[in-house]
């Protein structure tokens, strides 16, 4: 079979990093195969995320420059997905002429037909169409396409919450389930090609398979947790009014659950929760991480954040700088409210300024980051299991690769490790992508960690324990 080229971009979070492997597998059969290079597509497929104005920029600059591709090779196919392409339609066709095809977050496995009818019937074809049944999702999942080692598998589509700031429940549609079975098969599929670590993705996995009476997420953790040959579980995005105590318990039962949770808060201002209709107040927040705590002392704590919703004082503003420090976050991700045009906030007024919200980022990246600095610090001279999975070893740069670090991988709680192994030169190249290895964190930076492998234990097997020489 000649296969012909297909390019993804891939803007946006996890659940479009899976879609997009879902696209390349389900264009398989119909004589595609995924190509890195742009230049060599007969097919370019851009999957998009309208989470805030700038995603959605992003997008459409990169669909405009392929405008000259396309006049220059005329057979080239260009289709918009995800996001934006549910939310705008037949927008993006009258806007963007060189477009053949448009499909929206439930079309994917209608792709085999929407592209025969793009090249058979030579007609622009739009497919926004949103079903209430999971299983009409589906297709496509549970074989790897790139990084065997660690993937994502969505449990869930959609949500139900409509915080008012966000796109999402308009553009995935409602809250639906896949079925345990088809995750767990997907996962022991996954595990059989390689894969070690799966992060179960959903916008909301604490209400995992509540309204069609599905195992509760607890219950499904604990199955994943059985499969033999997976080494690490994860999971993202959780809602705190929705962390249930099964849930929390989870931590300390489960051994292949990870111990980091990210646990978005957005605010510390209750006035600015409610405004935001996100169900929970700072005490209820506070009281859940504590909690998390009391269960699993170790648990890495990540959040995300937005700075200037419309109404936020700077007294809210100082509410927020206020749970950072009480909670002592691992790391966040912090944004500047942006209108979303469909999300109730965009109607709002107070609305603040681009400078301030400019300003109050700036402020509360910095409180952070001595914060995560700290937090990273206090790593230093202690033994953590790595998984790895790359190796920044170059041959061209071999007579220097005694002074670069050669693997990287993450702790348990998720942060990046280069691993120094010139100490262990004669073992350098006896490992691989995929193994556990036991490091001694060294360095800490902002950003990531350094350490060097523990020889000895690996060679005899003993040595366990939680600490390190630290050279
Ligand atoms: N389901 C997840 C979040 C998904 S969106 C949750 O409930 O937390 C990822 C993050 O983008 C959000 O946590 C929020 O911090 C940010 N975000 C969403 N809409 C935004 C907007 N209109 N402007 C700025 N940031 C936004
Ligand atoms: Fe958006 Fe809120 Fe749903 Fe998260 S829970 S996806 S922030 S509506
Ligand atoms: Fe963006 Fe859609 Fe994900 S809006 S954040 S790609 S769900």
């Amino acid at each position: 079979m000649t296969y012909q080229n297909v390019y993804i971009n891939t803007i946006g979070c996890q659940m479009n990093v899976y879609d997009s492997d879902r696209i390349v597998q389900v264009l398989e059969p119909v004589g595609y195969r995924k190509t890195h290079n742009l230049e060599d597509a007969d097919l370019v497929i851009v999957n998009t995320c309208a989470i805030r104005a700038k995603a959605e920029q992003k997008a459409f600059s990169f669909v405009g420059r392929l405008a000259r591709m396309k006049r220059d090779n005329p057979e080239l196919l260009i289709g918009v997905g995800g996001c934006v392409a549910q939310q705008e339609g037949d927008a993006i066709l009258s806007r963007m002429p060189h477009v053949d095809l448009v499909f929206g977050t439930h079309a994917i496995a209608r792709l085999p037909h929407i592209l025969s009818r793009v090249k058979q019937d030579r007609v622009r074809v739009v497919d926004v169409a949103q079903s209430t049944a999971i299983d009409e999702i589906e297709g496509g999942g549970g074989f790897p396409v790139d990084s065997p080692i660690s993937r994502f598998v969505t449990i869930m589509q959609g949500c139900d919450n409509y915080c008012t700031y966000c796109v999402v429940p308009y553009v995935r549609g409602p809250e639906m389930s896949r079925r345990p079975e088809r995750i767990i098969a997907e996962i022991e599929a996954l595990v059989q090609a390689g894969a070690r670590e799966v992060t179960l993705l959903g916008q909301n996995v604490n209400s995992y398979g509540h309204k069609e009476g599905l195992p509760s997420f607890a219950e499904l953790l604990a199955q994943v947790n059985e499969i033999q040959g997976l080494n690490r579980i994860r999971f993202t995005t959780s809602h705190p009014k929705d962390m249930s105590d099964d849930l929390m318990e989870a931590f300390g039962k489960l051994d292949k659950l990870c111990p980091h949770i990210h646990l978005p808060v957005q605010s510390g201002s209750d006035r600015i929760l409610k405004r935001m209709n996100r169900k929970y107040t700072r005490q209820l927040y506070l009281e859940r991480i504590e909690r998390l705590r009391r269960i699993r002392p170790d648990i890495a704590v990540t959040s995300d954040f937005i700075v200037g919703f419309p109404g936020e004082s700077p007294s809210d503003f100082e509410d927020t700088l206020t749970l950072v420090k009480a909670v002592a976050f691992d790391s966040i991700f912090a944004f500047m409210y942006s209108d979303r045009h469909i999300a109730a906030a965009s109607r709002f007024s107070d609305k603040i300024g681009e400078d301030e919200k400019k300003l109050r980022l700036q402020q509360l990246l910095k409180t952070q980051e001595s914060i995560t600095l700290t937090k990273n610090r206090a790593l230093v001279g202690s033994r953590q299991e790595i998984l790895l999975e790359g190796s920044s070893h170059r041959p061209g740069l071999a007579e220097h690769a005694s002074e670069g670090p050669q693997w990287t991988g993450r702790t348990p709680g998720n942060k990046i490790v280069n691993i120094n192994t010139d100490r262990n030169r004669a073992s350098r190249e006896a490992f691989t992508v995929g193994q556990v290895v036991p490091v001694c964190i060294e360095k800490a930076y902002a950003h990531s960690l350094q350490g060097v492998l523990m020889q000895e234990e690996l060679s005899n097997g003993g040595l366990k324990g939680n600490t390190c020489h630290a050279a």
